[in-house]
């Protein structure tokens, strides 16, 4: 009796350091890079021979990427050159592992005349910089190399104090590492990190890439062509890219590589223009990253925005959890239909139906009524779609007489709505949108530069369309298909974008 208690007592424990383990692992985003990672991303840094490298990890972990950039540094460094690494880590689990494996690495590599040393800092990265009695520094690193925590930085959160503090603006720990990386880097000084590609677009990123884009100069994306190749061990799906800046440097062409996993067998290397990376006429800085498709596969020739179509883009304006004591099961009284993303079926709305638990009905009072847009056509698309989705963007139709008896609708947030001035617009307008948004070569183009399943309004912004007559054409083209297949969509816009 008292062995199996014992036993079970033991299994518990086991389970519950488990447990502990996970939630750290996933608290301080603790995805280690693979070692074919690491070593592709040291073999991005240049080295002048003789010259002393200061060497910045930041978020060391078990210091694979740290060893990776001595070994590189190691292979073109004089006999009489010398390397000092600052390496910071948090996790006092993972510094157990660190200290040892640095130490035995520079045995290893140390050779006579050269000097490397290590300064283990076991603090948290951003506080320490921020603090100014701790960090007084800053310029003196040449070579920063990064594998960033990734967590959303929350309003009220410590982090978001002390990157405000040095100036920096960014909504996850993974952009402001990169961030207060960059400010340490003396001029010339090379940052290589392997990152999400969220920061690429989007308007929460924004503030980050004005900085990115002011302060340094993109010489090097590497991208991987399956989104599940790169961490795979870890079951990482967010879309990762290794980007090479330079501090202060000259912007010129954007090396993109491509390689399908972290064997880098098949890389493939292009040189292209800085502009079509990062467009001078945007404002917003998105960085696209051209893939190699052939040609003019990746191209729009429509010229047309939004404006020129007089037509605006918005998230549903319905917040569902702020306005909970408005919504009903189903229509009664004063309420109006309440459309969600699962209320379409097909590319209309079926509106009651749809497999939701969700509320169909909001009511039209006071409180509510300016979150309502009229009764009329609108183009809608899912503000999320799934990694399974062919598309990113999924266009749907909204039509008046889908809503019979109703005067008003509301859109709920999880939906992106084209609308005229919060109206509809007219039938055949909107359902030649509605077959442009859902082709094939405007899902390749917006992957230019949206690397995760998220569709934001600004985003639609972005996006060049036909002319208003040329989506009329669409439109009435579209009508007279029950269901376009895709490759019936696919067909009509490619005979236009060849006008
Ligand atoms: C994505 S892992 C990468 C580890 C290692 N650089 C690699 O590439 O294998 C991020 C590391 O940053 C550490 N970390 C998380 N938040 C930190 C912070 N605020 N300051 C310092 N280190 C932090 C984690 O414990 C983890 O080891």
């Amino acid at each position: 009796m008292i062995e199996i208690a014992t036993k079970r007592r033991g299994r518990r424990s086991r389970l519950l350091n488990a447990d502990a383990r996970s939630a750290r692992k996933s608290e301080l985003g603790q995805v280690m890079t693979p070692p074919g990672i690491a070593k592709f991303m040291a073999s991005l840094f240049s080295f002048k021979r003789t010259a002393d490298v200061q060497i910045l990890d930041a978020g060391a972990g078990q210091g694979s990427l740290s060893c990776a950039l001595i070994a590189e540094w190691g292979r073109v460094a004089t006999r009489k050159s010398s390397l000092h690494l600052t390496a910071y880590e948090v996790d006092p689990d993972m510094l157990k592992q660190l200290r040892p494996a640095l130490r035995e690495f520079v045995l290893g590599q140390q050779r006579e005349g050269q000097s490397i040393d290590v300064d283990i800092r076991p603090v948290d990265f951003i506080e320490a910089v921020a603090n100014p009695f701790e960090y007084a520094n800053p310029g003196v690193f040449s070579h920063a190399i990064l594998n960033p925590p990734y967590k959303k930085i929350n309003s009220h959160s410590m982090h978001r104090v002390w990157l405000r503090d040095l100036g920096i603006e960014t909504v996850n720990l993974y952009s402001g590492f990169v961030a207060v990386a960059l400010q340490l880097l003396g001029p010339g000084g090379q940052l290589v990190a392997i990152i999400p590609r969220s920061f690429c677009n989007g308007p929460y990123y924004r503030p980050f890439r004005k900085m990115l884009l002011r302060n340094a100069a993109i010489e090097r994306i590497h991208l991987f062509e399956s989104r599940t190749k790169a961490f795979q061990a870890d079951g990482v799906l967010q879309e990762n890219i290794i980007i090479k800046i330079v501090r202060g440097g000259k912007q010129g062409s954007v090396v993109i590589s491509t390689s399908r996993d972290d064997s880098f067998q098949d890389i493939e290397c292009r040189k292209v223009p800085f502009e079509e990376v990062v467009r001078s006429d945007d404002d917003d800085g998105f960085i696209r990253i051209p893939q190699s498709e052939p040609a003019g596969e990746k191209y729009l020739t429509f010229s047309h925005n939004l404006h020129d179509l007089g037509l605006q883009v918005s998230t549903g304006p319905v917040v569902d959890y702020r306005l909970k004591e408005y919504l009903l099961d189903e229509i009664e009284g004063q309420a109006v239909p309440l459309i969600y993303a699962c209320h379409f079926v097909d590319g209309r709305s079926r509106w009651p139906e749809g497999s939701t638990k969700k509320k169909t009905a909001i009511q039209d009072v006071p409180e509510t009524h300016r979150w309502l847009y009229p009764t009329g056509c609108y183009v809608v698309t899912r503000r999320l779609s799934s990694k399974e989705e062919s598309r990113r963007i999924i266009a749907h139709m909204v039509v008046r007489g889908d809503f019979p008896g109703h005067e008003w609708i509301g859109f709920e947030n999880h939906l992106n709505v084209f609308h005229t001035a919060k109206n509809g617009m007219e039938e055949e307008l909107a359902r030649g949108l509605c077959t442009y948004l859902n082709s094939t070569r405007v899902d390749r183009f917006f992957r230019l530069f949206n690397g995760h399943t998220q569709v934001n309004a600004m985003d639609l912004r972005k996006l060049p369309y036909p002319s208003p007559d040329q989506l009329r054409q669409l439109g009435r083209q579209a009508a007279k298909i029950k269901r376009p297949a895709q490759a019936q969509i696919d067909s009509m816009v490619e005979e236009l974008n060849e006008c």
